[in-house]
């Protein structure tokens, strides 16, 4: 199924009770993702219908090797938090600070007074398996006070410098690629020696505390050994869109995946057919003398006068609602929203789609994306366009993406009585 992990397939690795009382993981979810783009916290992204942050817990409550978990989050994430409580890990929250190491720092200082273990996990490596959780505290167990996974470099990577004035580096000397590995988290260690070398970093000027770009890092300066583990490609970090489309390729289910290969010669994989859907709204600009607040695509435009209806009237979201409701085949708004469901009325235009969404799914589809023409004289649209790419995104927990267009005056979306939306959804069966 789409939320199923990948490739667990050994089971937790068994702890005593002290064991687990001794250790902690800290998973740092403070950071911007600005090389996203999706103007949210990358932990909020979401993947398969989840943010990043939930399917890193996901993995950590498989794991079952700690019994302190500790999120640390950007100051005033109110939907993160309320996401990361709802989570069965029951973690501890608290706020990171500008930098990694800052966010870090603030997670080590909230971790229970003699805590022996901790591992620090990125909440960007959304999907690491739990097995990578278990070889770090069993390595931690075994003696090591420093464990990180680490992975084959499969490019060759040289070393460079770039002399002044120029634009490119020119290449100063190849490191011998067996002799190099790729790092990823939860990095292990034991704890109290991490703490102090954090709070010693804490004074370093800027250029210094930059220059360490792991936790590791700061145990090699002490002079301690780090050993390593095993990491796994599914425990890439999502730093862009195109990691973005590969961990939601891993999600997906891959039809005569698990077909044994006798079977799969004779009768070929089964073709998954998608399907589309449409859905349209019109609603009338409110009345002048109605004080109505404008919502449209998720976002409140408080320079414009609202729209009529007995909701917010957020015709591009309504739209997005028809088109996947239209794709899977199960009906439309009234079905699902109408007057008689009295628990939706009033509801916002981003509550609808989230739930429709759902719907969607539990009829057994998976969702391709949605795409929304909005046409209209008012709101002016284009500063806000990517704000509510990610807001419905976020909502379907699929891609969503909102195009806009006036009427060149004509008609009542050019004389600015009313809009229109019109949504496209493409939908696919999840088999297994
Ligand atoms: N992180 C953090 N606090 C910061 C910066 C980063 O907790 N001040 C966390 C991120 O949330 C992420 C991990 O450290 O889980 C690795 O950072 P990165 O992949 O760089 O994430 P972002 O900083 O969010 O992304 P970007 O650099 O593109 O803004
Ligand atoms: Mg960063």
């Amino acid at each position: 199924m789409i939320t199923a992990r990948l490739a667990y397939v050994s089971d937790p690795i068994a702890l005593s009770d002290k064991e687990l009382q001794d250790t902690a993981i800290i998973v740092v979810a403070a950071g911007s993702g600005t090389r996203l783009g999706y103007g949210m916290p990358k932990a909020l992204v979401p993947l398969a219908g989840r943010s990043l942050l939930e399917h890193a817990l996901d993995g950590i409550k498989l794991a079952r090797c700690a019994s302190q978990v500790i999120v640390v989050l950007p100051a005033d994430a109110h939907e993160l938090a309320d996401r990361a409580e709802r989570h069965p890990v029951k973690p501890l929250l608290c706020t990171g600070g500008a930098t990694r190491n800052d966010s870090v720092r603030a997670g080590l200082e909230a971790l229970r007074p003699g805590t022996e273990r901790v591992l620090i996990h990125d909440a960007a490596r959304a999907l690491t398996p739990p097995e990578v959780f278990g070889k770090v505290v069993l390595a931690l167990l075994a003696g090591a006070r420093a464990v990180i996974p680490v992975l084959p470099v499969i490019d060759t990577i040289k070393q460079v410098a770039t002399d002044p004035g120029q634009e490119n580096a020119h290449i100063t000397g190849t490191p011998a690629r067996d002799m190099l590995r790729a790092v990823q988290t939860p990095q292990g260690f034991h704890a109290p020696t991490l703490l102090a070398a954090h709070r010693q970093a804490a004074g370093w000027e800027t250029a210094a505390a930059e220059a360490v770009t792991d936790d590791a890092m700061l145990m090699e300066m002490l002079g301690e050994r780090v050993d390593t583990v095993p990491g796994a490609a599914a425990g890439l970090k999502i730093t862009t869109r195109l990691d973005l489309v590969l961990a939601e390729s891993m999600l997906t289910p891959h039809p005569g995946k698990e077909t044994p290969m006798t079977e799969q010669a004779s009768s070929p994989p089964p073709i998954v057919v998608p399907r589309t859907g449409i859905g349209i709204d019109v609603h009338a600009v409110a009345d002048a003398a109605e004080a109505r607040p404008m919502w449209l695509a998720g976002l409140h435009f408080p320079q414009d006068q609202g729209l009529s209806g007995h909701s917010d009237g957020d015709a591009v979201a309504h739209a997005a609602c028809d088109a996947l409701f239209s794709a899977a085949g199960i009906g439309d708004l009234g079905t699902h929203f109408g007057t008689d469901r009295a628990e939706y009325a009033g509801a916002s235009g981003t509550t609808l789609l989230t739930e429709a969404a759902r719907l969607v799914r539990e009829a057994g589809f998976e969702i391709g994306n949605v795409a929304v023409q909005f046409v209209g004289r008012r709101p002016k649209f284009a500063a806000r366009r990517e704000e509510a790419d990610a807001v419905l995104s976020h909502a379907a927990g699929a891609p969503v993406t909102v195009t806009a267009t006036t009427s060149d005056g004509l008609g009542y979306e050019g004389t600015g009585e009313g809009v229109t939306a019109y949504a496209t959804a493409l939908v696919y069966a999840v088999h297994g």
